[in-house]
């Protein structure tokens, strides 16, 4: 297995990596992007598994009849945050293949279809809207609100998916597709220290928070920045700054986190006061009462600042991920399974802050993850960190849990 998931890796490593900041810039539809389609294609043609790219444009690597049903997928993404890290979303599309080969060499018989696949656009670092490729599958998106987001530059996402030769006219729900899977399961870097301080290389994941993005358009007056008298100022940076601070207090308040992440500013010149600043709140709590709280509370506080400074504000949601609790008998079953396996004991079930694509699955399909010790708990990140002998020990883990629900 070892030599696999290295060469994997070694392959992976240098698509997309930007020379000044060492992080990944895999965006949706982009080259980048496509050479990771590319190289999850040759992984699939080289096993022999039937490869498919479903409506959706999300990749498929199927061993057995994907008509059979009861299928049992596992996989993740390949995209990343901007300047994101190696681990998050390729760990889990390695480690499925990696998985895949060890079963081969022990000579596993399997009973149902496997698929390894690969999600589009995970992060939604391009279009805002976090797994698109996986919500759209599951219904969650429509066609009509799919078709209507845009990049920085105003490319829509319709022109993005034809310029790197998809059909953007055939996306939409796939419940046809969805139910021929009888389980899928994730792997995935852990995205905080709860195993390293647990001393544990793999866990098991239980819920994942609550989360959603919030855009808040302050809007004032562009003005000279050496003429204009402080008093006669409409400068909405002002009242974006104090909602930042407000977001920080509401967060530490309620036990959640709140973080205004992406910003821009029009015209977004030195010597000129902005007569528009947009930013994105990105906050997530453990339960939907204490979010609501929150993201109210930093609304409300936005509202008085903005007009203490004779600024008009909007603040639009625009994506929401209600709490997910994975299935509990799958769970359980991925507990005997890995605690019954000679080298891991124990196996520590662990509460999520961060998305992923079976958090959207999990609501169509029985789903489950598995994360993978993370030392630092940095994610996002260029400093984004497995080692390798807990990426291997991933890979036993989740050979164990494949080969135990496909191989009965
Ligand atoms: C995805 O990684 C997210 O949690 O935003
Ligand atoms: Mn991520
Ligand atoms: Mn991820």
């Amino acid at each position: 297995m070892g030599s696999s998931f290295q060469e994997m890796w070694r392959e992976l490593l240098p698509i997309g990596r930007h020379s000044d900041s060492g992080g990944y810039r895999r965006h949706a539809w982009t080259g980048a992007d496509a050479d990771c389609r590319a190289w999850f294609r040759q992984q699939a043609e080289d096993r022999g598994l039937a490869y498919e790219v479903d409506r959706n444009g999300n990749q498929w690597a199927w061993l057995g009849d994907p008509a059979a049903g009861d299928a049992v997928v596992t996989g993740s993404h390949l995209d990343s945050v901007p300047d994101g890290g190696a681990f998050d979303g390729p760990l889990g599309v390695v480690s499925s293949f990696a998985a895949l080969d060890e079963l081969r060499a022990r000579g596993a018989r399997f009973s149902r279809p496997l698929a390894v696949v690969n999600f589009g656009d995970e992060e939604g670092a391009r279009f805002g809207l976090a797994c698109v490729g996986s919500r759209l599958t599951a219904g969650l998106l429509t066609v009509e609100e799919a078709h209507r987001l845009t990049d920085g530059d105003g490319t829509t996402l319709a022109q993005a998916m034809e310029a790197a030769g998809y059909d953007p006219e055939g996306i939409g729900a796939d419940p046809g597709r969805l139910a021929r899977i009888g389980a899928f399961v994730e792997l995935h870097v852990e995205q905080g220290r709860a195993l390293d301080l647990s001393g544990d290389r793999v866990g098991i994941a239980s819920a994942i928070w609550p989360h959603g993005r919030w855009r808040f358009d302050f809007r004032g007056e562009a003005n000279h920045a050496g003429t204009t008298r402080l008093v006669d100022r409409r400068d909405p940076m002002l009242s974006y700054a104090e909602t930042v601070l407000a977001a920080r207090r509401e967060a530490e308040l309620a036990g959640a986190v709140a973080t205004f992440g992406k910003i821009a500013v029009e015209p977004n010149g030195v010597n000129a006061i902005p007569s528009l600043v947009r930013g994105w709140l990105d906050s997530r709590a453990a339960d939907q009462q204490t979010l609501d709280t929150v993201v109210g509370g930093i609304e409300k506080a936005a509202r008085e600042y903005a007009d203490a400074h004779g600024i008009d504000l909007d603040v639009v949601r625009e994506s929401f991920t209600p709490v997910v609790e994975f299935d509990h008998a799958l769970r359980d079953e991925l507990g005997r399974i890995l605690t019954t396996a000679s080298d891991h004991l124990k196996v520590p079930v662990l509460g999520t802050g961060a998305g992923h694509d079976a958090g959207i699955l999990a609501g169509r399909v029985p789903t489950a993850m598995l994360f993978v010790r993370n030392p630092t708990g940095v994610s996002h990140s260029p400093a984004e960190f497995a080692a390798e002998d807990d990426c291997v020990a991933g890979v036993h883990a989740l050979a164990d849990v494949l080969e135990g629900l496909a191989c009965r």
